[in-house]
């Protein structure tokens, strides 16, 4: 458990954060994915190829396993994977998961004003994040993305997007009526497809889809 003195003050934003939900994420993620989580995350990460020496960004990391993941694939003394959540508590639990692990780090802060020098990361993942935020967060995050990675960069995500076929539209508005997020409709509406197509990428593919209403999006920046 986290004393409150052991964690760092939350930073303000309107996304959604998961403070509230950090003790029980590893369990109820995913139960919520059908067990698919770890599946989307691994093809996102092997979308980015990595080689062992980069520097790789989170967005969104919540407690953290794709980004101890991607921090096991590295073996340059330099190279490292660092997790960003705005969820301070998330991040705390992040970081006990993490201990003694090399090239990997987890810093409190938010996706839309990144604390990043310009072109410090070769790559970016996030996966699930940008439905925690409303459009104009997802187009602030994705311009700080696009800042924060290398020109030429490769940029992996993962998310709800507009759902095609009956499956896919159960899926996706069983999610929005559920939790009654306006961040998820607007994914299912198409703001985080017109995000990315009106970002300054340099291209941006959509690869893959799954369950019709998840979308898996290889960029290069
Ligand atoms: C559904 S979780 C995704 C976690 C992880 N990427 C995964 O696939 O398991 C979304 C995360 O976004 C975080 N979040 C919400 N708003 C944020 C913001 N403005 N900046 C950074 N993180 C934010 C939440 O705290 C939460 O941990």
């Amino acid at each position: 458990m986290n004393k409150a003195s052991d964690l760092e003050p939350a930073p303000q934003t309107r996304g959604r954060t998961l403070d509230h939900a950090a003790g029980l994420y590893d369990w109820l993620s995913p139960a919520m994915m059908f067990w698919q989580e770890g599946r989307l995350g691994r093809e996102a990460q092997r979308l980015l190829a990595l080689r062992g020496d980069e520097r790789v960004l989170d967005v969104g990391c919540a407690t953290g396993w794709l980004t101890r993941r991607i921090a096991a694939a590295l073996t340059a003394p330099d190279a490292c994977a660092v997790g960003l959540d705005a969820a301070p508590k998330m991040i705390a639990a992040a970081r006990r998961k993490a201990a003694g692990q090399g090239r990997l780090r987890f810093d409190v802060g938010v996706a839309e004003r990144l604390e990043y020098a310009d072109g410090s990361f070769d790559c970016a993942i996030s996966t699930f994040f940008f439905h925690h935020v409303d459009a104009e967060l997802k187009r602030k995050a994705l311009a700080e993305m696009h800042r924060v990675v290398k020109p030429d960069g490769r940029i992996a995500i993962v998310d709800v997007d507009v759902p095609e076929g009956v499956l896919g539209r159960i899926c996706a508005w069983s999610g929005y009526w559920l939790f009654k997020q306006e961040e998820i409709r607007e994914n299912i509406r198409g703001d985080l497809r017109r995000a990315l197509a009106e970002a300054p990428f340099r291209e941006v593919e959509r690869v893959s889809r799954h369950f019709g209403y998840i979308s898996v999006f290889r960029i290069v920046n």
